[in-house]
């Protein structure tokens, strides 16, 4: 046994869940009939409820005491004070201080004038936009990938209104999304933003190369189509040699990692089409929750309880699915967003010292918006073979008209988290049977078939209204959550040298694939696939 195992902690959590594994989410709840007080908590306009989870309060102390164990009031200070919390790249991780929390926000004053920048450009387009002299802006196309879009995309969908200029993202290479972007856009009209930290990522900068000859093509020849584009990253100087305008620039810092990035320059798109008010709303929620996330007391603290139920539910009841189920359709992208947040920074299998970690890490994360996924995946969810656990988001309050829309809505979601916590045993669907007429026979015949076994782990994040300020702390909620994973689990959460290796082999099959490089060398498989992709293609130039 490793000593991550063997540690007082781990050990007390994994002969309490000896006990508590077996046991049901409603028996708890019959033993506990209060659990839902001290099982809801609310900070930052956000309540979380844990009691439709498999622990008890002593659960929440064992788990408490492995945050203890772990240090991670030091390592919380460490992230704070803008240490190099990201070992393997010997970085900080600063998006605490983009939000002004953290001892590391005097460190970032370069990021305030960059800030200051970048609000003063979506102001000038929101008032050339006004003015009646200049020519409008009516459509946005912003190009990026990763933490470079899904923030971004995200926020849009969620908080976007429809007499706001047309915004348009761009991250896939497949030649799909550009053209529906670029379709029926006045090019002189038209801005493009491109994100990319790194400014090398091939989607984006090909996405942006195709974009400007898209621009140069359609614009009136005395227009300079640079003056169209706007770059955001850490890489100026690959952006200038892409050619766009030193005050078109907006650099954001090394310590902040892409997906954890829509707080600063990489939210410019928002800024324009929300506005610089809504912007800061949204900014000042985040910072509500860092000030929660480092000031309350870990068994009160919102991201420590989400994190210590996450770690309870895949290390000690063995779940490695995480089911994410908003019901709004603003959040209809939160599960992708939250796909690269927790995936990308927790799916790791080496400890922070570089030895193997026997502690499994972060589960699959995926969802869809309720009610839609209720016609899809619920089946699975409440009868399949596997469990997953499940986090239920409620926004309370919906828009002003179809308020019985909202009703039906959230009816749905507050009892899909009934049913799939508690379930309806075989007596109870025996009853509901007979209730509806059924004879005995058909009764017994469909009653295995009708019987819900429940106990599915389920958590309850719910706010009265989707707004910045709410959507900011429930994005930095989710933050806090990761960080103190990582920290659980002992990894570093602010790398994902995962995503190179198929990166860098891209590169040869691409040569391969244009007849620039070998195709002999690859193993017979990837030959096969080579070869078929060689004869599909149509046209033998990038430009064409
Ligand atoms: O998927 C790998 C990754 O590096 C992400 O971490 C990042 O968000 C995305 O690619 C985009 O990177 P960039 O902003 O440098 O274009």
């Amino acid at each position: 046994m490793s000593d991550f195992r063997k540690s007082k902690a781990w050990s007390a959590l994994a002969a309490h869940a000896k006990k508590l594994a077996p046991q049901h989410i409603k028996d708890l709840f019959k033993e506990d009939p209060d659990r839902s007080d001290w099982g809801t908590i609310t900070a930052a306009g956000l309540t979380l409820d844990i009691s439709k989870n498999r622990v008890t309060r002593q659960t929440i102390d064992l788990l408490s005491a492995l945050a203890t164990e772990k240090e991670l009031a030091a390592e919380r200070e460490r992230m704070s004070a803008g240490d190099q919390v990201n070992g393997t790249e010997a970085r900080a991780a600063l998006h605490m201080a983009l939000r002004g929390e953290g001892a590391a926000s005097a460190a970032i004053t370069q990021s305030g004038e960059v800030k200051a920048r970048f609000l003063d450009y979506a102001r000038s387009i929101n008032s050339d936009n006004s003015s009646q002299t200049h020519k409008h802006i009516d459509r946005i196309i912003h190009i990026g990938i990763g933490g470079s879009d899904l923030g971004p995309r995200l926020v849009q969908a969620a908080l976007g209104t429809a007499d706001q200029i047309q915004v348009h993202f761009v991250a896939n290479i497949d030649p799909h999304e550009l053209n529906e972007a670029l379709d029926g856009a006045d090019p002189a009209a038209t801005i493009f933003i491109v994100v990319s930290k790194s400014f090398t990522t091939q989607e984006t900068i090909e996405n942006a190369k195709s974009a400007k000859a898209w621009l140069e093509a359609n614009l009136p020849a005395a227009r300079n189509a640079n003056k169209q584009f706007v770059a955001v990253t850490e890489n100026t100087k690959a952006a200038a040699s892409f050619g766009i305008i030193p005050d078109r620039i907006f650099p954001f810092g090394g310590g902040v990692g892409g997906r954890f990035s829509v707080w600063s320059s990489v939210g410019l798109t928002l800024a324009i089409t929300l506005g610089e008010d809504a912007f800061n709303h949204f900014l000042s929620g985040a910072a509500e929750m860092d000030r929660h996330f480092l000031d309350a007391p870990l068994e009160r603290n919102l991201p420590v309880l989400l994190a210590l139920v996450g770690v309870w539910n895949r290390n000690f009841l063995g779940i490695g699915s995480h089911a994410v189920l908003p019901y709004s359709q603003r959040l209809a992208l939160l599960p992708s967003y939250l796909q690269q947040l927790e995936m990308e920074s927790n799916g790791k299998s080496v400890r922070r010292n570089g030895h193997l970690a026997d502690v499994e890490t972060a589960p699959t994360i995926w969802g869809a918006a309720g009610t839609t996924g209720q016609h899809a995946f619920y089946q699975w969810l409440h009868q399949g073979a596997d469990l997953a656990s499940c986090d239920v988001i409620l926004p309370l309050g919906g828009p002003d008209q179809y308020q019985h829309h909202q009703d039906i809505l959230l009816a749905n979601g507050i009892a899909q988290a009934e049913a799939l916590a508690f379930g309806r045993n075989r007596q109870a669907t025996e009853a509901a049977l007979a209730e509806e007429g059924l004879s005995e026979a058909k009764i017994a015949r469909l009653a295995p078939h009708r019987t819900f076994q429940g106990n599915r782990p389920v958590t309850v994040i719910s706010m009265d209204r989707l707004e910045p300020k709410t959507l900011g702390a429930l994005i930095a909620l989710y933050e806090h959550k990761v960080f103190t994973q990582g920290i659980l689990w002992d990894i570093n959460s602010f790398d994902q040298w995962g995503v190179e290796l198929g990166k860098n082999l891209a590169g040869g099959v691409l040569k391969a694939i244009t007849g620039d490089g070998p195709v002999e060398g690859f193993d017979p498989s990837t030959r096969r696939l080579i070869n078929a992709a060689r004869q599909t293609r149509t046209k033998t130039t990038r430009e064409d």
